[in-house]
């Protein structure tokens, strides 16, 4: 017996979740960094042209195809050309490697928040972090055995993601994310408060600001823009196409797009301010010095405890408020990275929802435990790298090309059109066809010039080839290999799903 297939509860459900999924730790620990260190104030010329030219569109783009298709990434592109399915599994299997790393991330801010109430860290945050709580390895492939307190937070961490998939598209993922955002928004609002009124925080916000029009003309900078818009707006992991398979008939695509698109970088603004006003304080407090991590990991992980240690007054609060964000920011976009993976699984093989988040959630779970050893973050390091670099780029790449030059958009744009306030023609046409390709091409060829010639973080042969090309290229072949598994009923019908739909 069938199934409809689940719909969002409202409008404002879905935003929130496309929103959810888009603002995480990328928009906290990622782009002040990339911000600050390409040209300040600068680098948002770059990064505006971006999202207009690529972010926003192949929004539309993703946004339109699901809901078209009614379908996951493989079964859209399934639907759109057969020999094209596979480009939708390595989506998925893109999300499926992310997925089972980004998560250990907001373990570990599970266990800073407990850190925070006594701030147990200590004077010394990098030595605490890297020896005290990941018990850091020398290389990726020594192990360094089990650090239990990380799987403790680690099944935490995954127990809400199962809840929360389980219990479906409305009652879990929409209802999920209408608690997260708003309390992200709060935490973050409340933060950049304490933030901005501490001393110094306003040469950190004109450190980060001030334009360097000099760094405009350097192309690695719009590759760090091109690329911190498609990691930031989660574009090219097959998310959003099946996000939008859960929408209704009438739903206006062209507005969502543009609403997720400006919230993620209004969050990523406001996120800027909060981090360089506490770097302006820290360098009030050591006479101008700038702190050594202002990135990643170490920002939230060393940078971030130093900074509540410095503070005059709320020291624990500030701490938990700020590891809150960290969980709320991450959890909301892991449920989507996994949600991507659940919704192929039940369209390809006709599973109920219940039996593929079991399925996805205890292997991946088992899986995720490589990160909770002593030479997790390294394995996490190359992962990471590599991943985004030659999966999403590339993807991407794939992704606009055949269904711009191989398709015919217009067909796209006539679905979206009449459901959408606002019309899309030539300008999201010369987007797609041209100006992604050529830019995500060039990005393309930088990346396995610099992939071929310089090795990776100083890190070995082995590690480099397994953990990181190995892994990049064995998502592209699973992709190939899951698209020639025989779908369980005609692709015409796969988006009606098993009896048990959750909702
Ligand atoms: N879009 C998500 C982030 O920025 C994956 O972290």
């Amino acid at each position: 017996m069938t199934a409809a297939r689940e719909q969002w509860g409202s409008r404002l459900g879905f935003i929130m979740a496309a929103a959810g999924s888009a603002i995480g730790l990328g928009n906290i620990w990622r782009f002040p960094y990339m911000a600050y260190e390409n040209g300040g104030g600068a680098f948002l010329i770059p990064y505006f042209f971006a999202l207009l030219t690529a972010g926003i569109p192949i929004l539309i783009l993703e946004f339109g195809l699901g809901h078209k298709m009614k379908g996951s990434a493989p079964l859209s592109f399934a639907r759109l050309n057969r020999k094209w399915e596979w480009i939708g599994w390595w989506q998925i299997a893109i999300s499926f490697v992310i997925s089972i790393y980004y998560i250990i991330i907001i373990a570990w801010a599970f266990n800073y928040l407990w850190f925070a109430v006594s701030r147990s860290w200590g004077t010394d945050t990098i030595g605490f972090f890297i020896n005290d709580f990941l018990g850091l390895t020398e290389s990726p492939l020594d192990g360094g055995g089990i650090r239990w307190a990380i799987v403790g937070t680690l099944v935490i961490a995954w127990v809400v993601n199962f809840a929360v998939l389980y219990s479906g598209v409305k009652k879990g993922i929409e209802l999920a994310n209408k608690i997260f955002m708003p309390v992200l928004i709060i935490v973050l609002l409340i933060l950049m408060g304490r933030s901005i009124t501490l001393p110094g925080a306003a040469d950190g916000i004109s450190l980060l600001f001030a334009p360097d029009f000099s760094r405009i003309l350097d192309a690695d900078v719009w590759v760090a823009a091109y690329g911190q818009i498609f990691f930031s707006l989660s574009i090219a992991f097959g998310i959003m196409i099946g996000y939008a398979s859960y929408l209704p008939d009438e739903s206006d695509i062209v507005n969502n797009a543009f609403m997720t698109g400006f919230l993620n970088c209004g969050f990523s603004m406001l996120a800027g301010i909060t981090v360089f006003g506490i770097i302006g304080f820290m360098m009030h407090q050591a006479g101008g010095a700038l702190p050594e991590k202002l990135s990643g990991v170490f920002l939230a992980f060393v940078t971030f405890p130093e900074a509540v240690n410095q503070l005059p007054f709320l020291q624990a609060a500030v701490g938990i408020l700020f590891f809150v964000s960290i969980v709320c920011a991450g959890m909301s976009s892991e449920i989507s990275i996994s949600e991507t993976v659940i919704c192929g699984l039940m369209d390809k093989f006709y599973l109920p929802r219940q039996k593929a988040v079991i399925g996805y959630c205890v292997i991946a779970g088992l899986i995720s435990l490589v990160f909770a050893t002593g030479s997790g973050l390294l394995i996490l390091d190359i992962v990471d790298h590599f991943i985004n670099n030659f999966g999403i780029v590339f993807a991407g790449l794939l992704e606009v090309i055949l269904i711009g030059w191989f398709f015919k958009l217009k067909i796209l744009q006539d679905h979206i059109n009449p459901i959408s306030d606002f019309s899309i023609g030539r300008y999201w046409r010369l987007c797609i066809l041209i100006i992604t390709p050529v830019v995500l091409g060039a990005m393309a060829v930088q990346k396995i010039r610099l992939g071929l010639t310089t090795p990776y973080g100083g890190y070995s042969t082995p590690a480099i080839l397994i953990l990181g090309w190995g892994i990049a290229l064995a998502a592209a072949g699973s992709g190939v290999i899951l698209s020639r598994i025989a779908w369980r009923i005609p692709v015409d019908m796969a988006q009606d799903r098993g009896t048990k739909t959750g909702n």
